[in-house]
């Protein structure tokens, strides 16, 4: 499916021309609270209340609940909603992906019976404006929303949003940390997809132009300039359509844990972990488990280092440890017993799609190189 971009430009005239090709009657806007600082955008949607049935959604929470979804789905059911907008970063985007999907489905959801059921395409008219360059949920089939307690990641074609709107003016409110993280999550995306056993080439032309398109615009975006948040955002969907195609790989499935014990944000813990990744990766790609080969993947390493602006990849493993020194973000400290809950941690389908074997003593060994050590 090709996605539509719109511009912000006029005005936002691409949402209403959107809007009345997609014939919305009554839209239901999924957002969080990003939207309450973006002025322009504010008065925008108050607007188009006037010429549209508009009804807001924002009962989620940061890490969405199965039942954040059912709320969303009585919502858009009462109010007839036939269209959504979503506003806002992964989570508010993968609320809005979960209720295009079960919005289609029968029933009320009760005891998460719509985790069960068999999904049905929906063709629902669906507009993504993301407010932070990393997640790229805007451009994959996942989305992932807790049950239970549990992890549940929702994956159909069908969600994948129709449109997608790039508003560089969305990031000028966002915290610094928050920019440094989510640029991270992005370039993490584009070097796990690059490397990872279910690459194409189709994936590694985004995988590309996701590295390029940060790299080229790192400066701008930290500056808050125009033209490099645009551009962050550009690379972080080019790098959400990478991992569209191959999903991520270890540095992802390493850095979960680290986000919950430590109270790291998502693309901090994956920086942390791809920076001590790539370099064992060359050290023992004698593990190689991709079937196309070790000398493959020994190119494909040094792809990565050509594509982050060197030669080999030596050089690109050096140039994400050098953007991480230069973003100047913390390294935790863990206790023993810690590194024994990380270690523990790891979801072996990840694993999968890792290029090079790793063990549990391996992935115990990355763990003291990738944090502090307590004692
Ligand atoms: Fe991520």
């Amino acid at each position: 499916m090709n996605q539509l971009i719109l511009s912000p430009d006029e005005n936002y005239r691409q949402i209403d021309e959107w809007i009345s090709k997609n014939k919305c009657n009554s839209v239901i806007l999924v957002c969080d609270d990003s939207l309450k600082y973006q002025e322009e955008l504010g008065a925008y949607f108050k607007k188009l209340a006037e010429k549209v049935k508009l009804t807001s959604f924002s009962e989620f929470q940061a890490n969405p609940l199965y039942e954040n979804v059912q709320d969303g789905v009585k919502v858009y059911r009462e109010n007839e909603c036939d269209s959504i907008i979503a506003v806002g970063g992964g989570s508010a985007i993968d609320v809005a992906k979960c209720i295009k999907l079960y919005s289609n489905m029968s029933g009320n959801g009760d005891n998460g019976e719509w985790l069960d059921l068999q999904k049905t395409n929906s063709r629902t008219s669906f507009l993504a404006i993301p407010t932070t360059a990393g997640t790229g949920s805007e451009a994959t089939r996942y989305a992932v929303i807790y049950y239970d307690e549990k992890k549940q990641s929702i994956t159909d074609e069908s969600i994948i949003p129709d449109a997608v709107l790039f508003e560089p003016k969305v990031l000028k409110t966002l915290p610094l940390y928050q920019k440094k993280a989510t640029m991270c999550d992005a370039l993490c995306h584009a070097i796990e997809s690059y490397w990872s056993i279910n690459s194409t080439s189709e994936s590694i032309e985004y995988s590309k132009m996701a590295i390029n398109g940060i790299l080229d615009n790192i400066d701008g975006y930290l500056n808050n300039t125009d033209s490099g948040n645009l551009g962050m955002l550009k690379a972080a969907n080019m790098a959400g359509k990478a991992i569209n195609i191959t999903q991520t790989t270890a540095g992802h499935a390493m850095c979960y844990k680290i986000t919950s014990i430590f109270g790291v944000a998502h693309g901090h813990a994956a920086i942390l972990c791809d920076r001590v990744l790539y370099r064992w990766m060359i050290n023992n790609i004698d593990k190689c488990i991709d079937s196309r080969g070790k000398v493959y993947v020994c190119n494909i390493l040094d792809e990565i280092g050509i594509a982050l602006g060197g030669d080999n990849a030596e050089y690109g493993a050096k140039k994400i440890e050098e953007i991480f020194e230069v973003l100047e973000l913390p390294v935790p400290c863990a206790t023993e017993k810690q590194f024994e809950e990380l270690k523990n941690s790891v979801n072996p389908t990840r694993l999968k799609n890792h290029p090079v074997c790793l063990r549990i003593d391996e992935i115990n060994e990355l763990y003291h190189q990738i944090l502090y050590n307590n004692s």
